[in-house]
């Protein structure tokens, strides 16, 4: 193989440049001529292509984000999206693809497998909700992120006899809530898989109250029904219901936006080596993922389209141990 592209697709994530950097380098080490795609899938689509040289990707290791850009894009999904970004891929001679993304993304990486061009997909996103590997690039810097927001928010909660709400990402998985919540020994901590209703958290803020806490924290995911605004608003008649005043704080982007801590440059670097290995040894529609402590290929058909399960009997250990 000769010529390759990069890109990333999807939700950024922390470390995505150093699996950039990696790619880029160990493939220009092989003699291969690397592209990289601007704004993922849509890049594709629409022949966003650039050259890549070591020097562009010099300088981005310790940067979150991606220097490529990110985008979700629809027209990917359509039959007639993925033969324009066909088209663009054999115009320029293009005979392997290495997609840095979460779980849409790799749909995407089969699909094109799919129809014939060679693609390798790298487990990228902060969720961690990703079959076939243990941990994703940007789960371990998000999940510190967060924890270090708990531990402020403890702090001044500490000092004021106040409860906390934390909000953090994860539209439709909670591992980010529950690895910082348990991390950050929260109270209470509620997750789209298993959801804790406001009433429940009253009632659990307020026994944590009588047992003497003089703070406590409850994490919540993005994607939970009861939401942070019908949380506050069951609260909103009193807010001192649980014995503690409630205030809230939500994270958001800034978690996915800090810069990787070491463990996501390690992996970053190790699965963008191990995609260009894959792609030269001729072994295509794979995950590049991190299982057992060494780099590991899975068929993206056995991976795509559906999700990991969270170990939710983790939270049931939080719960005992907030007491
Ligand atoms: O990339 C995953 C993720 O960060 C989820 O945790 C979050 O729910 C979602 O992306 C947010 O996506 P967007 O930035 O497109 O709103």
């Amino acid at each position: 193989m000769k010529t390759i592209a990069v890109l990333t697709s999807g939700g950024d994530a922390p470390g995505m440049n150093a699996a950039i950097r990696a790619v880029t380098r160990s493939a220009l080490d092989r003699g291969m001529t690397v592209y990289g795609v601007q704004q993922g899938w849509q890049g594709v689509v629409d022949g966003h292509f650039r050259p890549l040289s070591a020097r562009d990707v010099g300088g981005i290791i310790h940067i979150g984000g991606t220097f490529l850009g990110s985008a979700r894009c629809a027209e990917f999904r359509e039959d007639s999206g993925r033969s324009k970004a066909l088209r663009h891929l054999n115009q320029r001679g293009i005979e392997g693809v290495v997609v840095i993304g979460g779980n849409g993304s790799q749909t995407g990486s089969f699909m094109l497998n799919e129809m014939g061009m060679p693609v390798v997909g790298i487990a990228s996103t902060i969720d961690n909700d990703l079959l076939g590997t243990d941990i994703t690039i940007g789960a371990d810097t998000a999940i510190n992120i967060t924890l270090e927001a708990i531990d402020h928010l403890r702090t001044t909660g500490s000092s004021h006899n106040r409860a906390f709400l934390v909000e953090t990402m994860g539209r439709d998985c909670g591992y980010l809530a529950m690895m910082a919540g348990l991390a950050g020994g929260a109270e209470v901590i509620s997750t789209p898989e298993a959801e804790v209703s406001a009433a429940d958290i009253a009632e659990r803020l307020h026994a944590a109250y009588e047992r003497g806490k003089t703070h406590a924290i409850v994490v919540i995911a993005e994607g939970v029904k009861e939401n942070a605004a019908k949380i506050l608003a069951y609260f909103a008649a009193d807010t001192r219901k649980a014995g503690f005043e409630l205030r809230t704080t939500v994270l958001g982007h800034v978690v996915r936006g800090a810069p990787p801590r070491a463990f996501d440059r390690l992996l970053g670097t190790r699965l963008g080596v191990g995609a260009v290995q894959a792609l030269a040894d001729g072994e295509t529609g794979v995950l590049i993922g991190w299982q057992k402590n060494e780099v590991s290929r899975v068929p993206l058909r056995d991976v795509v389209g559906r999700t990991k399960p969270m170990d939710t009997a983790l939270l049931e250990l939080g719960r005992i141990l907030a007491k």
